[in-house]
């Protein structure tokens, strides 16, 4: 929302351009053509940008003749993202503010709702991604020690059936390792697979094989795949869903229970809503959950 040259592309039912004239640190001062009741006219702002929550401004749309000052910033929230939209206009003739008053209060708020809103929260679930875990009955994902060994080889075509229906995969550097570890009868296939596969590291020295992709950061792997299936422990899960980067978690859950072990994620906080109807698959119960 404040890479404001950008606004053009991103709602373009409200906004046709945006011509920067001056920029300081976190202040910039701009001319907008706006698009509203069916008209477009001419918008100067000067706004603050507030690091990691939004931007406060001031506008005069000279043109229309009315003022306001603007605020739009986001906050986390037990069930995501609070979006605190607040728009104060002030309209200078006071004929106008008659007529406009209602149509800027309801009509034009709604349409605001509908152009900007709607299409954030599209652009954010866009760039959110699925967890994928292979888990015991009773929910590990590996013994204490990090061993698979309770998981037949046998469900690892799904695995790979499914890594292929995203397109790419992200994993947490230990994850790449453990993959790593595995018999070369297991290892070939994933590694044939056509699709992107991202490993996240802390580790500026990190050289994987040939066609791996290393990234230093979870949003930069989001940035290289939006959309993508993380297949990972619950180092990098948690991060994924403390940050409100993860729409849907698929498990596909093995019949064995192994006691105690790693669970995939810290479940403190998040709420899962459990997808109705989904398929199972020869070996494994599957397990759907959008995440709210
Ligand atoms: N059953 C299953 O479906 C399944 C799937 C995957 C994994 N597993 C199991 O999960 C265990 C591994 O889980 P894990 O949680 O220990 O490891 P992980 O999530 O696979 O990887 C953790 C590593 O990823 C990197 N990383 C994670 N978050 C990061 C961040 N925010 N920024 C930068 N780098 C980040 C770090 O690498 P550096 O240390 O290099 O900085 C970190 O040590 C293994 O036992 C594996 O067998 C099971």
């Amino acid at each position: 929302m404040t890479d404001f040259e950008k606004l053009p592309q991103y709602f373009p039912k409200v906004a046709e351009a945006v011509q920067i004239n001056k920029r300081g640190e976190n202040y910039l001062e701009m001319e907008a053509t706006v698009k509203s009741f069916g008209k477009k006219f001419q918008v100067r702002m000067k706004t603050q940008i507030i690091p990691g929550k939004g931007f406060i401004s001031d506008n005069d749309s000279y043109q229309f003749g009315t003022s306001g000052h603007e605020e739009f910033l986001l906050s986390p929230h037990a069930e995501g993202t609070l979006i605190d939209y607040t728009y104060q206009v002030n309209i200078h003739k006071p004929w106008l503010r008659l007529i406009a008053t209602p149509l800027i209060r309801w009509y034009s708020m709604k349409y605001w709702e509908k152009a900007v809103i709607d299409e954030l929260k599209k652009i954010l679930e866009k760039n959110k991604t699925t967890l994928y875990n292979v888990v015991s009955s009773d929910g590990f994902i590996a013994r204490e020690d990090g061993s698979e060994d309770f998981i037949s080889e046998n469900v690892w075509p799904n695995t790979l059936n499914l890594y292929l229906q995203y397109g790419a995969i992200i994993m947490g550097r230990k994850t790449h390792d453990t993959i790593q570890s595995y018999d070369k009868e297991l290892v070939e296939p994933f590694e044939k697979l056509t699709i992107k596969k991202i490993v996240v590291t802390n580790n500026p020295d990190f050289k994987p094989k040939d066609g791996y992709t290393v990234v230093h950061s979870p949003q930069e792997a989001i940035a290289l795949a939006p959309d993508a299936l993380v297949s990972s422990g619950p180092t990098l899960n948690n991060f994924l869903l403390k940050n409100h980067l993860v729409k849907k978690i698929i498990h596909h859950e093995v019949p064995v229970d192994i006691g105690e072990g790693i669970k995939p994620f810290d479940i403190e906080g998040i709420t899962l809503v459990p997808i109705e109807n989904v398929q199972n698959i020869e070996g494994v119960t599957v397990r759907e959950y959008r995440v709210l």
